[in-house]
């Protein structure tokens, strides 16, 4: 008889968290799934609760370990647990109490700008925005954590106060996970964080993977609690309490690198698209680093065990699956997200209506801060339904940006591109991306890869496969290929109109 090894996986995402178990296959067996309340005070202020994120993962937890139940295994046929989460949230806690000191401040909010417009200029003016990317790789903008936790010092009394008495501790949210799920303040409970998150503060070498003297200097940090910098696949520690009790949390990644893994992009060249809250698309750039000189941000994919790290090149858009919610929850103009598909199929195209959705600004390869949401070339004609597409055809765009600025940057063109994440359920959004890209777009069949990714690192830790060799028959079931079903002509009509409501949209918060 085989005995059942199934690996454990919480994907700890930007609006809700889940827990997702999957066989040696790669195979979904069950999971739980919950949205979690998200803060916004003021207008760019996007804000979570730590100890909310804490308790959708231990519900996540223990509702998907009963529907395991259920099924007729016990919680003890999970052999570990990896972790994946949204990057660049920061959160502090006081080192003594455990207690968090403000709200964590989402990677999305964009209080920072000035913070980032007097960092860009204190001190070397000419280097700019671009003062730290040898060391991190990163462009200084408010996406980052540094610079959120450098506001948070300066504005927040509490957490003022606890870094002048050496007490302050901060961590991405993998670091605040870990370290609660191990046993917190209390239990001794474990502060690591792995490779890749840790090169999405700002504060780490991309090229020694130790956090760097130079950049903690650069932000005034001399007295921060800092965790260790570990791989993505290596055991962490276990579980403190619940149904997981001593169950070992052996991988932990970001999620948008943990998608690189679960979409099993091992090989240089090979790239994946995630479409969630915001959009990611990584590429593999291999063992070494690539700066971008088009926009790009260099970040590690991962690092399994001891082995090299393996770099990726990353194009994000901070407004994908959030548009959909805000076409739901503030114009109303559709009752679920995945009406947006229906709406956008009744029409043939958006009768000229662009939609810029730069809510906070415009991420990758723009990087503009002053960016606004603007929808252009409305006439009385518009309807809804050219507005749920154009909605679509946003995020398609500021794909083909990114892959632009990759095929320079990479220099030789991609000719297919996996995708993920909810927005790629729907047909008609995939059908725009082929058709604004013209590479073939495969989407897999199981697409919790974001998840896959975190159980796949943490299952090579524990034994569960040997190596990368030992996944090709992990979800391999099934896949759509989308491709181009318009003409050049056509394509670059289409895009020509995107990049002058692009244009539109600059400056509009200083106006
Ligand atoms: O960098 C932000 C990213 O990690 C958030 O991912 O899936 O919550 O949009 P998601």
């Amino acid at each position: 008889m085989t005995v059942q090894q199934f690996i454990g996986a919480i994907d700890q995402g930007t609006t809700s968290t889940r827990f997702v178990i999957f066989d040696q296959d790669g195979k979904l067996l069950t999971y739980h799934q919950m949205e979690f309340e998200q803060h916004y005070r003021h207008p760019g202020w996007v804000e979570h609760d730590p100890y909310d994120i804490l308790a959708s993962v231990d519900t996540c937890i223990e509702h998907a370990v009963r529907k395991l139940s259920l099924l007729g295994y016990e919680a003890s046929s999970i052999q570990c647990v990896g972790i994946t989460n949204q990057r660049e949230t920061a959160v502090v806690w006081d080192s003594q109490t455990g207690q968090p000191l403000c709200p964590a401040i989402v990677w999305s909010d964009n209080r920072t700008a000035h913070t980032v417009q007097e960092l860009a200029t204190q001190k070397d003016k000419t280097q700019g925005i671009n003062a730290l990317l040898p060391i991190c790789g990163l462009p200084l903008t408010t996406y980052f954590s540094a610079v959120k936790l450098k506001w948070m010092i300066e504005h927040e009394p509490a957490v003022k106060e606890a870094y002048e008495n050496n007490r302050l501790q901060f961590g991405t949210v993998d670091t605040w996970l870990i370290y609660n799920l191990t046993g917190g303040v209390k239990n001794d409970g474990v502060l690591v964080t792995d490779v890749t998150n840790a090169s999405r503060t700002m504060l780490m070498d991309i090229h020694t993977l130790e956090w760097s003297q130079k950049a903690i200097d650069f932000f005034g940090f001399s007295k921060l609690h800092l965790a260790k910098i570990v791989p993505s696949s290596s055991v962490y520690g276990k579980i403190y309490s619940g149904s997981l009790q001593n169950i070992p949390i052996s991988g932990c990644l970001g999620d948008q690198q943990s998608a690189l893994v679960g979409q099993k992009c091992f090989h240089v060249g090979e790239a994946k698209n995630t479409y969630g809250t915001g959009c990611f698309m990584l590429f593999n750039t291999g063992d070494k680093p690539v700066i971008s000189k088009n926009g790009l941000l260099t970040t590690v994919a991962y690092q399994l065990g001891n082995d090299k790290p393996m770099y990726a090149l990353e194009g994000s858009v901070a407004v994908a699956g959030s548009s959909i919610q805000w076409l739901r929850d503030n114009l109303g103009i559709i009752n679920e997200s995945k009406d947006i598909s229906t709406l956008s199929e009744k029409v043939k195209d958006t009768a000229g209506v662009y939609f810029v959705t730069a809510f906070s600004g415009l991420f990758a390869p723009y990087w503009r801060d002053d960016a606004r949401g603007t929808i252009c070339g409305l006439t009385q004609y518009t309807k809804r339904e050219h507005i749920a597409r154009a909605t679509l055809e946003a995020v398609c765009y500021q794909s083909r940006a990114i892959l632009e600025a990759m095929n320079k940057d990479a220099g030789h063109p991609l000719k297919s591109l996996k995708v993920d994440g909810g927005v790629s359920n729907s047909d008609v959004c995939m059908q725009i991306q082929a058709d604004v890209l013209n590479i073939q777009v495969h989407r897999p069949q199981m697409r919790e890869t974001t998840a896959l990714g975190a159980a796949i690192a943490a299952g090579l830790a524990m034994g569960v496969w040997k190596s990368v060799e030992d996944l090709q028959g992990v979800n391999t079931e099934g896949k759509t290929v989308f491709e181009s079903k318009i003409t050049d002509e056509k394509r670059e009509q289409m895009y020509h109109g995107w990049k002058e409501a692009v244009k539109r949209s600059f400056g509009w918060a200083d106006v």
